[in-house]
């Protein structure tokens, strides 16, 4: 079942939603050569208590961690650890947090130091296909449009979509319906109403679709070995069109 969100509701999502964003642009600026993922994961934690909200992941089905560090070919829920980022990594960043009882959920990817063309080209891509997406999340369309617009994007530049995760509806979970996946077909699935929130996340790989879990049971890489990217937002669906409630204004 899909659950609606009022005006209110919406207004205290943008809130959760802030705080996602505010602390993610924190952590992307501290970001280089020489940094730990756990030096990441203290700043993003510390920082959200002082916002006065909770951080979402840790301990949601006993993920260990606040924020997700996924380098490389780490697709997502890469585990913070004390090894020194290197300059040529990419770095993908997930986080969420609870905030007067609704979640925001937001990811990005990010170079350290100086990255190859081809990372800049898969971290523009995989951005580029997320707003290709919410360009679609409007009143009237369907689900099919969302996630069939991520895989066009991305399969006519020679990239792959991840299939295993997906994204997810949000709100006072962090996961609701429906599941939202980056492939698909155009006017297929559930039609868009206003008062749904999405959070829509593309996990892209440089090489073939296919990822595993690590012995760790958390982090999630591709099989082949090649780079992965991920951009999420958590996006209302309103009657003026999509509003990206993650988005650092
Ligand atoms: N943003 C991810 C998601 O939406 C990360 C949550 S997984 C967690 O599913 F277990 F680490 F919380
Ligand atoms: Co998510």
């Amino acid at each position: 079942m899909i659950v609606l969100k009022s005006r209110r509701e919406i207004d205290k999502m943008r809130a959760a939603s802030r705080i996602v964003a505010e602390v993610l642009e924190g952590v992307r600026h501290l970001v280089c050569p020489g940094v730990s993922t756990f030096d990441l994961e203290k700043f993003a934690s510390a920082e959200t208590l002082k916002h006065g909200a909770r951080c979402a992941f840790l301990g949601y089905h006993e993920y260990p961690s606040s924020l997700c560090c996924s380098p490389n070919n780490q697709v997502v829920h890469g585990i913070p650890n004390k090894d020194f980022l290197k300059s040529g990594d990419i770095l993908s960043l997930d986080f969420g947090v609870i905030y007067d009882d609704f979640y925001g959920d937001a990811a990005i990817t990010v170079p350290v130091g100086d990255v190859s063309e081809a990372a800049k080209n898969l971290i523009s891509v995989t951005e580029n296909s997320l707003y290709s997406a919410i360009e679609m999340a409007v009143p009237g369309n369907r689900l099919g449009d969302i996630s069939s617009a991520i895989q066009i994007y991305v399969e006519s530049r020679g990239y792959s979509v991840v299939r295993d995760f997906v994204g997810h509806g949000i709100g006072r979970s962090l996961h609701e319906d429906p599941q939202i996946p980056n492939y698909g077909f155009p006017g297929k699935g559930v039609m868009l109403k206003p008062g749904m929130v999405f959070a829509i996340e593309p996990m892209i790989n440089e090489k073939a679709h296919d990822v595993k879990v690590l012995s760790d049971n958390w982090t999630v890489v591709t099989c082949d070995g090649g780079l992965s990217a991920h951009f999420e937002h958590t996006v209302a669906i309103t009657e003026n069109g999509p509003e990206i409630l993650t988005r650092i204004c």
